[in-house]
């Protein structure tokens, strides 16, 4: 048992899609969640930057004692593989298990990665694939305008908007007749109704925050890690850049309020 907390880090909002997952699926658990809202977005930054982000990040979560760490970024995941090998507390990504849940998931073996421009670059999804069935055909294609489009709140199925950005860039995806899409960045969750419709029916979307979340709750029951649950569950958030806007929008993610319980801290300070 150990009821320290899990520590969850994203380039900003996106990682709340694997909170509203870890709540789910481990509904005791205490958590410490940052949000780099004042250096989003990390997917259209350089591999060094990226590196650089995220020890931070993974730091300030270290110093609340936190037991686990799961970098609920796509971009992180894909450009810092082996960022969290020395860190001293189970490190846990987005990458594997969630092509191991697209790989189980495909009929035809056609499967379409979206993500950040790091992530389809980092070719990350790919290799994750391939070298889980090597027969898998892999379709990738960034989709930079989706993250800010989400942090600003342009997420309702009928936005215009994001439904034409959608539209173009889910074209050739559909034209390559992927039965499964991967949506490789923790900020795309929020507009699944929007990418479901425009792909049409048929097509699996697989969340990687969500995938992300069920294997860190395995993992933390396999390692005999889980809280006892006698002590209140608590929740935790810091932001780098003002709160306020912040929590207005985590409630969309969250499906609840987080309580206006949020700081904001200098992660340069990290
Ligand atoms: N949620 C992050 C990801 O999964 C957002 C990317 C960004 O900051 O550009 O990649």
């Amino acid at each position: 048992m150990d009821n320290r907390p899990i520590g969850v880090f994203d380039s900003g909002l996106g990682g709340l899609t694997a909170v509203k997952e870890l709540e789910k699926v481990l509904p005791q658990e205490s958590l410490v969640y940052f949000g780099d809202t004042g250096r989003v977005p990390y997917g259209s930054r350089s591999r060094e930057t990226v590196r650089r982000y995220a020890k931070q990040d993974m730091a300030f979560l270290m110093g609340h004692g936190v037991k686990a760490v799961l970098a609920a970024c796509g971009t992180v995941s894909s450009t810092a593989r082996d960022i969290g090998e020395s860190l001293g507390v189970p490190y846990f990504d987005v990458v594997r298990p969630t092509a191991q849940a697209a790989a189980a998931a495909t009929k035809n073996k056609k499967v379409g990665v979206i993500g950040t421009s790091a992530t389809i670059h980092s070719g990350s999804y790919r290799a994750a694939l391939l070298s889980i069935d090597y027969k898998l055909q892999v379709f990738s294609q960034p989709c930079p305008l989706f993250v800010p489009l989400v942090e600003n709140a342009f997420i309702s199925p009928q936005d215009e908007v994001t439904r034409l950005v959608a539209e173009r860039y889910l074209a050739p995806l559909r034209e390559s007749g992927v039965d499964t899409l991967i949506l490789g960045c923790t900020h795309y969750p929020i507009i699944a109704p929007t990418i479901a419709s425009v792909m049409g029916r048929g097509v699996t979307l697989i969340d990687s925050g969500r995938e992300a979340a069920k294997a860190l709750a395995r993992a933390l029951e396999e390692g005999d890690l889980l809280c006892d649950g006698e002590e209140p569950r608590k929740a935790s958030y810091f932001v780098s850049d003002e709160p306020e806007s912040f929590t207005g929008v985590a409630e969309l993610f969250l499906g609840h309020s987080v309580n206006g319980a949020t700081a904001r801290i200098n992660i340069e300070n990290y």
